[in-house]
């Protein structure tokens, strides 16, 4: 029987993710170990360059990131898309405006993730290029800690539009120009790594969850997100 065939996909699944699919990953687990019973897993939730040190010491089976490593080789598979928008408190005078030209954010304070950082680097990296030179006010290692500060009115920031997820009375999104900033999940692992079942299970299970999601969530596409 199905159900027996399920039963026997048994063992540990080690998973490393950044920052951002933790607002991804962890609800489709549920359905995951609903699926495969036998199936015991670990899950760490770290920023891009502590993913990359994992990889490097091979300490996971399955690693998610939305930079694919430059000095590793890796196999990758992008999922879902993971674009980073500009939040500010909701009654932010900024709030109002369409098209506010990427230099005008110089004039607020900005809280910045902390060194090491994919989102600190994209984020940056698009600021270098358009010579604006933020004022840095706060540097705070968690998203969910710049989504407090914002709200508390410490400044704005620059994430990623899945930790919104349920404050959105207290966040706006200031539609900014050159924002958002695209980026991609992507599934990785080293490419001389051979996957277990247990690890080609998940990462089958997670490409389908991915596509029903979108699927789900038509809204979701560049310049609407407010349905999502
Ligand atoms: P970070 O990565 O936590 O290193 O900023 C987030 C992301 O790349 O989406």
């Amino acid at each position: 029987k199905v159900a027996d065939l399920k039963g026997l996909k048994q063992g540990q699944l080690k998973l490393a993710v950044i920052t951002t699919a933790k607002y991804f990953v962890p609800r489709l687990l549920g359905p995951f170990c609903q699926l495969y019973p036998g199936i015991d897993i670990s899950l760490q939730v770290t920023n891009h360059e502590r993913i990359l040190e994992r990889m490097v010491n091979n300490l996971d089976d399955l690693y998610i990131m939305s930079q694919v490593p430059e000095n590793i080789d890796v196999n990758c598979q992008p999922f879902l898309d993971n674009p980073l928008v500009v939040f500010a408190p909701v009654n932010h005078p900024l709030a109002k405006e369409t098209n506010i030209p990427i230099q005008r954010l110089a004039q607020e304070p900005f809280i910045m993730r902390e060194p090491g950082s994919g989102t600190r680097r994209a984020v940056q990296s698009l600021f270098d290029e358009h010579e604006v030179a933020v004022n840095v006010k706060l540097e705070l290692g968690s998203n969910e800690a710049i989504k407090q500060a914002i709200a508390g009115g410490l400044g704005i920031s620059v994430l990623s539009r899945h930790t919104l997820i349920a404050e959105s009375s207290e966040l706006s999104i200031l539609d900014v120009q050159h924002f958002p900033i695209k980026r991609t999940w992507y599934m990785v692992y080293p490419s001389g790594k051979q996957l277990s079942i247990v690890a080609r299970t998940y990462y089958d299970y997670l490409i389908n969850a991915a596509k029903n999601f979108i699927e789900q969530n038509t809204s979701f596409s560049w310049g609407t997100f407010e349905q999502f």
